[in-house]
């Protein structure tokens, strides 16, 4: 059997490859290679995918976040609360803006940012909490919201990784003051090329926020504040468009292989992330838990399949935050999450064949 890895891009731009490039030459033509016209058909769709009243394109995720963090006129001197289990642009998007990242554990059993931890981490300088829709599950939005709401704090929601995830049966990305996007190519909706985007009900933030990512103008060669190339191309907005019109089936298809691997995958060796009755998620990723990380890695290669890691250091133990001062021991459920994380092959084109490989070789672990 060929080695099953753990995404796999091409056999999915294969099959769409005419539509896409049909679309790219449409672009071509009209030389609308940055901004413009496709990028707003985008934003439109995906505003009516989400059911948000606005979506912005922008440039990447990382920078979804600091704008996200800009126009709730988050800076130096304030505080923003996030799970220390993320990807670390999370955090990018709070310190970019200059403001500090304040680390919380996550739940041990959903992985998720953990709703008991963050009222201890508030302070006079708190302003919002990021809470993160990891590996496309959702948070629990209303545990968290709770708090912000008592506390009078912003909540932003990181949904990078959970185009499409449903909450109590409502797609996630409406629940906060706006919701930050990335279109990175692996991710559920890819674009070709980067690209990122944010969604909120509140045209205030709409408005400052397309004038931040183009260089804080709203008319031309005239700058109201100092403003970024933030920008989403036409070639990838093009592209988002014509893979938006895939998404529901694919993420169906993700719910089917986890639903697999969750009913079929017995072995006390092995733990997967706890799935609230709130959660109806994307499964970005399937990340499962092992106490013999090494061996089972092994295992899974010995029969041609291939694992990675998200992600091995907690935010709070990276280097890049060591100025901070948090130590080992600080966030146990995250720490033990990341020294033993394995994820599993989880893409929309994986064959049944493959599926049952992957539960067969699990299972004889
Ligand atoms: C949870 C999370 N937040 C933010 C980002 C940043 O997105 P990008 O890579 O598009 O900058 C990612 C993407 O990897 C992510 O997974």
């Amino acid at each position: 059997m060929e080695t099953i890895s753990c995404l796999n891009l091409s056999i999915q731009h294969a099959k769409i490859k005419e539509e896409i490039f049909a679309a790219f030459e449409k672009v071509y033509e009209k030389t609308a290679f940055s901004g413009g016209p496709f990028v707003e058909e985008f934003e439109n769709k995906f505003a009516s995918f989400i059911g948000s009243k606005h979506a912005v394109g922008v440039s990447n995720g990382t920078v979804s976040l600091h704008l996200a963090m800009l126009a709730l006129g988050i800076g130096p001197g304030d505080e923003v609360i996030i799970p220390a289990n993320t990807f670390i642009a999370t955090a990018w998007g709070v310190s970019h803006a200059g403001a500090t990242p304040v680390f919380v554990d996550c739940d041990a059993a959903t992985w998720e940012i953990d709703p008991s931890k963050i009222e201890t981490a508030i302070t006079s300088k708190t302003k919002a909490v990021i809470g993160v829709h990891l590996y496309g599950q959702p948070f629990d939005v209303d545990a968290v919201k709770s708090i912000c709401d008592k506390h009078n704090l912003f909540l932003v929601e990181d949904a990078a990784q959970a185009q499409g995830a449903r909450y109590n049966g409502v797609t996630v990305g409406v629940f906060g003051e706006m919701a930050c996007y990335s279109f990175y190519p692996g991710k559920n909706l890819g674009a070709c090329g980067e690209a990122g985007g944010l969604t909120t009900n509140n045209g205030k933030y709409l408005k400052h926020i397309q004038s931040l990512r183009n260089h804080g103008s709203v008319e031309r060669y005239y700058h109201d504040e100092i403003g970024y190339n933030y920008r989403m191309g036409g070639l990838e907005g093009a592209s988002l468009t014509v893979k938006l019109n895939y998404l529901e089936g694919w993420n169906n298809r993700r719910r089917e292989i986890a639903s697999r691997y969750q009913k079929e995958i017995a072995n006390a060796k092995i733990t997967m992330q706890a799935k609230p009755s709130y959660s109806d998620g994307i499964y970005h990723i399937f990340v499962v838990t092992v106490e013999n990380k090494e061996a089972f890695v092994k295992h899974l290669s010995d029969h041609n399949i291939n694992a990675a890691y998200h992600y091995p250091v907690p935010c709070h133990l990276q280097k890049a935050y060591a100025h901070l001062d948090y130590k080992k021991g600080d966030f146990p459920h995250s720490e033990y999450l990341a020294s033993h994380c394995v994820s599993l092959p989880m893409y929309p084109e994986m064959t049944d064949e493959q599926v049952e490989h992957v539960v067969n070789v699990l299972n004889k672990f």
